[in-house]
């Protein structure tokens, strides 16, 4: 077994994501709108200095079972118009408050299913940003794509608006499960779609989920076969996030018998070891990329950077600035997230308000945290010396801050997770599938909170 039995039983205890922090369970609706405009002003004197724009793209033609994303499923394109007019007018809005010297690092297209949108739309969008902003060289612009929705044709429109990175969800190459999940069919087979794009100096990127109805170690083993065959750039690994408290349409799955949590560890497992005895390089918890790739070098250098958005480097992440409904800007001194409703969206832009809904302020602290945390789930390693540079603290200090306990890191290391050296500690292959729990030891909320999350693996 490629992870400790023992340690997978001990460790399998509810643990943020980390995606952000705090993570978003923490941000709040009770907030002065007027501070945070004042803190979005003074995002332009916080680093970094470069800006990412996430676009939430919610409309998909139809409902996958599964899904745990912010959708809205429709075929009205009246509705599908007015929401690219009111896009259109929110990033106009920021621009108003980004100086001017500041460039793009990194467009993000996520939804929902952006290349959905006709072809026309896109190019509206990025042209938009071309005559209104100036961008870093090969700046990183990217989208999220269904292959049911992707023709020879849309694909030559993104290269021409200067898309480098391409992410797919082929979820799995089982037409069965697909199916059943009640997903759409991809147009063209994903090994034409990956390699007619990587022709053209494309990264692709293929998103699988394991967990799902039908799905078993020996079938899912093909499918992660076949993705190997493809030969993708960057492949994400994602659990099947079952939560139909808050997603109601995923009770319909119940039916089929959902995999049991020993049985997903397998699925995972096996395509793990698939994955790097093919030369992947495993990146976080569920992300592999090849050895070539921007993300691996990113790995060796210790420049490796996460946001809601999924690992980038450090050279394109910028501070986020999402439009959108459900968008979470990720700014150096808060986060704002989008309201999730369509109307209350456009009637704010019209009457040209931010439609934040829930909002969280970081001080200098939350700041320290947050850095140690990434640094773990991103570069696996922590120095306590180029911390106290930067945050200006000392060693001590970022003891009592993030209530860490010396012995508990003793512990990770007698058990193989981390290796001490006299800055700090790197995260052993071993460890590396326990990277929720070693970072959780410098989160002083995990100390007040331990039942809210999900299971670490
Ligand atoms: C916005 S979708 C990608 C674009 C497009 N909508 C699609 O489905 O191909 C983002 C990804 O989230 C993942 N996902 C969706 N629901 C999930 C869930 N409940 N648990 C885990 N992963 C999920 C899927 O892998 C999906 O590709
Ligand atoms: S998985 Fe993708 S296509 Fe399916 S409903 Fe969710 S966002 Fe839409």
């Amino acid at each position: 077994m490629l992870i400790d039995k023992t340690l997978l039983d001990k460790y399998n205890v509810p643990v943020p994501r980390y995606t952000s922090y705090p993570p978003a369970n923490y941000f709040t609706t009770d907030f002065d709108y007027n501070t945070a405009i004042k803190v979005l002003e003074e995002s332009n004197n916080e680093k970094p200095d470069n800006i990412s724009f996430y676009l939430h793209i919610p409309f998909c033609s139809q409902l996958c079972y599964y899904c745990g994303c912010n959708t809205h499923i429709t075929r009205d394109k009246e509705v599908i118009n007015d929401y690219i007019s009111t896009l259109k007018k929110e990033i106009l809005m920021y621009k108003n408050f980004l100086s001017p010297g500041r460039k793009i690092s990194q467009i993000h297209w996520g939804g929902g299913t952006p290349d959905y949108l006709d072809a026309e739309h896109v190019k509206e969008i990025m042209e938009l940003f071309d005559r209104n902003f100036s961008f870093i060289s090969n700046a990183e612009i990217a989208m999220e794509c269904h292959p049911a929705h992707l023709s020879y044709n849309y694909m030559d429109t993104l290269l021409s608006l200067g898309f480098n990175r391409i992410s797919i969800g082929v979820q799995d190459f089982d037409t069965q499960i697909l199916k059943t999940v009640n997903r759409e069919l991809p147009a063209i087979p994903v090994n034409d779609i990956v390699k007619y794009l990587q022709e053209k100096g494309v990264s692709v990127n293929l998103d699988f989920v394991y967990g799902l109805p039908l799905q078993t170690e020996k079938q899912f083993a093909r499918t992660i076969d076949r993705a190997i065959q493809t030969s993708p750039d960057r492949i994400a690994l994602f659990s099947y996030a079952h939560v139909p408290s808050v997603k109601p349409h995923q009770k319909i799955l119940e039916q089929y018998g959902i995999p049991e949590a020993a049985e997903k560890t397998a699925m995972f497992e096996t395509a793990y070891k698939k994955f790097t005895d093919a030369g992947y390089v495993s990146i976080g918890l569920d992300h592999f990329a090849r050895p070539d790739d921007e993300l691996s070098v990113a790995l060796d250098n210790k420049m490796l950077s996460r946001n809601f958005q999924g690992y980038c480097t450090t050279r394109t992440t910028g501070q986020v600035y999402a439009v959108g409904v459900s968008g979470i800007s990720q700014l150096n001194n808060a986060f704002f997230q989008n309201t999730k409703d369509l109307k209350t969206y456009s009637e704010k832009i019209k009457h040209n308000i931010f439609p934040f809904e829930k909002v969280y302020f970081l001080n200098n602290e939350e700041k320290l945290i947050g850095h140690i945390i990434k640094e773990i789930m991103s570069n696996r390693y922590l120095s306590y010396r180029k911390t106290c540079e930067i945050f200006n603290l000392s060693k001590d200090d970022i003891f009592r801050i993030t209530r860490a306990d010396t012995k508990k890191l003793a512990e990770f290391e007698q058990e193989g997770l981390i290796s001490i050296n006299e800055d700090g500690f790197t995260v052993t292959r071993k460890g590396a599938f326990f990277l929720r729990n070693i970072a959780s030891l410098f989160d002083p909320l995990m100390k007040q909170q331990e039942k809210h999350f999900s299971k670490a693996l």
